[in-house]
This record gives structure tokens, sequence and C-alpha cells, in this order.
């Protein structure tokens, strides 16, 4: 049976062939249209020697100039727009640690397009018509809180923008509204787990039927907890305000297998991070894409940082890419070992003595690099006791045995990890500059 009653669009089911075609034209279109009405896009092709009439196949692709953050720092703030500001409808911004923000436009056109793909995710979520859906992303300049509200609406349902915070209200209207939809960053639900926890009430008798968690990376250990603990589905809905916000790829329920890329929107390559070479399919490197239909700011070949392999359509046809092991900023290495913070999330999930909740601290003592990871101990688990103590020793066995580095394990009580509304911070970066 299918998992919702709400139907499908037809590109959802098109054949490979019909795709390929749609995306080879939409994609000549796209060019054609950065380099007639952005000047930074004409200056990285005119210096690159390519030409949009270059493009006459989807590998043709290869040709073309990367772009990346800094291209859309160095144009702030609207330099890389391919219409005239005025009509532009909607600007949304990404914070970023240092600088100057990333700001991205939307016409009303693609401010109905991201409707679209996100309304297509939350379905494939296993939406049913008459939920309601509750929001707990951002609202704001972050794409995450209106973007998966448009998204909502335009699939019919009830639309509860909560935003982030205030975490026992928002557990009060869980109780008085009923919803049946939780869009959140996976961190933020296990904060108000804890609290619903603390409030004595069970999460698993809540009304909430599905999670549609994103914007940072999590585990499949993360995802069989949040569902064990909250009594739901748990899917992985992808995206970045570069190329356009949630939703750019979204897990289908029914598999749960990784993001199928919405791929009549945005054209994914995976290249290798050091020579920007591109590599087939299955191939594990870094994710770039090109959108197919943006008209404010359209995205050539948009160099993510996010770390991934592109896998065989499953669900629907479209390829998926399989779940975010990191970000190449978020890559630590110590002593020469890469390691990402998903890894040690991983083997702390598996201790029934210690809490999803955990940062790791980076140091320099001499020429060495060290890795601290502070994690929580579970509710109730004294971080002194011996059963903690015992599992902060094995822990710190099994990163050495699965990822190949000595680290110390840093126990704390509960509430000893700063709790984040939105993304959780997983690296602390102690290291002189
Ligand atoms: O985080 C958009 C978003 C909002 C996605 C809500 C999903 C839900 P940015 O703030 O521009 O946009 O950050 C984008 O966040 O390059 C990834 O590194 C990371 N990220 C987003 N979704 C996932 C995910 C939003 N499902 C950056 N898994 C991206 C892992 C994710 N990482």
């Amino acid at each position: 049976m299918s998992p919702t009653d709400l139907p499908l669009e037809p590109i959802e089911t098109a054949s490979i062939d019909e795709l390929r075609a749609l995306q080879l034209q939409r994609l000549k279109q796209t060019l054609a249209h950065a380099y007639a009405n952005s000047p930074v896009y004409r200056a990285k092709f005119d210096a690159a020697g390519v030409h949009p009439g270059d493009l006459r196949t989807l590998a043709d692709l290869a040709k073309f100039p990367f772009t990346t953050k800094k291209d859309l720092r160095d144009s702030y703030p609207f330099g890389m727009f391919a219409v005239p500001r005025e009509q532009v409808a909607r600007i949304h911004a990404s914070s970023g640690t240092t600088g100057k923000p990333t700001v991205v436009g939307y016409t009303l056109k693609d401010i109905d397009t991201w409707a679209t793909v996100v309304a297509r995710s939350i379905r494939a979520a296993g939406a049913r018509r008459g939920d309601m859906v509750h929001i707990s992303y951002g609202y704001g300049l972050f794409t995450g809180g209106l973007g998966a509200h448009y998204g909502a609406e335009k699939l019919g349902l009830t639309v509860v923008p909560f935003g982030g915070g205030q975490t026992q209200k928002q557990i009060q209207l869980f109780l008085d509204f009923k919803p049946d939809i939780i869009m959140v960053t996976p961190s933020y639900m296990l904060a108000v787990a804890d609290e619903v926890e603390r409030m004595g009430i069970d999460p698993r008798s809540l009304s909430l039927r599905t999670g549609i968690f994103g914007a940072e990376p999590w585990t499949n250990e993360m995802r069989h907890a949040l569902e064990a603990r909250m009594g739901i589905d748990a899917v992985d809905i992808y995206g970045l305000s570069e190329v356009m916000g949630p939703g750019v790829a979204s897990e289908c329920v029914e598999t749960k297998d990784g993001p199928t890329i919405w791929e009549d929107h945005f054209y994914p390559e995976i290249i290798d991070p050091d020579t920007g070479e591109v590599l087939p399919d299955g191939s594990e490197g870094e994710l770039v894409f090109t959108s197919l239909t943006k008209e404010a700011l359209p995205i050539v070949r948009y160099r993510t940082r996010d770390l991934t392999r592109l896998l065989p359509g499953t669900a629907r046809p479209m390829r998926r890419m399989q779940k975010i092991t990191g970000r190449s900023d978020d890559m630590m290495i110590i002593r020469g070992v890469n390691v990402f913070p998903t890894q040690i999330e991983e083997l702390i999930l598996k201790r029934a003595e210690l809490s999803p909740h955990y940062l790791c601290v980076l140091t320099r003592e001499g020429p060495m690099d060290n890795l601290r990871v502070q994690v929580e101990t579970a509710a109730g688990v004294d971080p002194q006791g011996s059963d903690a103590q015992a599992a902060a020793r094995q822990l710190q066995h099994e990163i050495k045995v699965y990822v190949g580095s000595s680290v110390e394990i840093d126990l704390k009580g509960e509430g000893g990890i700063e709790r984040s509304v939105g993304k959780a911070r997983r690296v602390m970066d102690l290291r002189p500059k």
C-alpha cells in the first residue's frame, strides 16, 4: 500500500530517459540564462573559455567552472542575481561563522518551485490528507522554517509555524493541537524528547507519527534511537540555501535509504574534492549541484562541501544520495586519521549508558592534535559511577578500533553539553590558528 493518499507528480514516476531529456533541455536554458543575465557567470565562463552553446550532452557540464561560497561572498549582496532586484520576491541568507553572510534570492516562480519540492518531500515522508505539520525549524533568514512552511501549505496540510526554542510551549501545543508530523533538526528533536520525559510524559504517547529531520548530519543510529523513543518514522530531508533550501532531496518513508534527489530541478554530480574530476555514480566524493529551473539565482556546479555518493533510485526512479557522512569542513584529522563527528555519534549511540548529546573538542599539544569527546551520560546515569566509567572506556576502545584514533572521553552529567535549538555544533576547535 502506498504510504500516502496524496497523488504524486507525474515526473516523480517518469522514466529515466524522459528525465534525462528534461534535464538536458533545462540545463541548456539555465546556462544561457546565467550567461546572459549574471555578469559574474559571464566572467567565469569567459575566463574558462566556455560558452553555453558548448553544452550538447549532460556530460558536457564538466567543462563549466564550479561556483563556490566565495563567489557568492565576493559578490555580496546581490551581485550574482540574474534578474533585476525588483523581481526578487524573497531574500534568505546563511549566517556563516565568519565574515559576510551568503545571500540568496528567489522570484515568485522560484518560491513556487521550492514549495513544490518541499511538498513532494513531505508527501514522500508519508503525509496523508488532513495531516497537521508542526514546524520547529527557525523562521527568518534561515531557509528551514519558511521553506518547510510553504511546502506544507502547498500540500494542503494544516501548518503550525512555531520556529525554534520555547521548548515547553512547543510540547504544550503537541498535547493540545495533536500534530501528525514534525519538521525540525534531529538535535533539537532530542532536546525536545528529553524535556517531554522530564515533564513525565512518554514521548511515544504523543500524536506525532513522522519526523522530517535535516539541516545537519545525523546517523542511521540516531534515526533508530529517535524512532524507538518517539514512536515515529524518522526521515531525512536535505538541502542548502545556495541551491534552494530544504527539499533539494528527501527520503521516502517506505525505503529510508537516503534522500531521493529531486533531479528535475537539481542536477547532481560527485567530484573528487582535490582534483575536481567528475566521478562515476557510486563513488564517494563531494556533492555538486546545478539548478535546472531557478530564475533569480541560477547556480552552476555549486560545490556543497558535503561528502556522499550517488545511488540508483529505489522508491522513485530518480537517483538517491547516501545519507551524508559529513562536511569536509567538519572533518577532523587526528594524527593523520580523518575523523567525522558522525562516526563518533554512531559509536556513542551503541552504549545505553550514554546520551547522543556530544561535542568533539580539538586541541594541540606540541605537534600533536588531540581530540576530546565530551558526552553526556543517559538520564539517571551518574557520570562518576562505575557503569558510566566502563561505558567511557568501551567507547574509547571502539573509537580506537573502528576510527583508528586515540581520543579522550570526558563524561558530563545531564545538561553538561549545550543544547541547540537549530543546528547542533559538534566540533569545537581550540587549536592555535
Ligand atoms: O540547512 C537547509 C535545510 C533546512 C535543510 C531544513 C534541511 C532542513 P543551510 O543553512 O544553507 O541550509 O545549510 C546547508 O547543511 O550543505 C549540509 O552540510 C547541511 N545539511 C542540510 N541538510 C542535511 C541533511 C539548510 N539532511 C548545509 N543531512 C548542507 C546532513 C545536512 N547535512
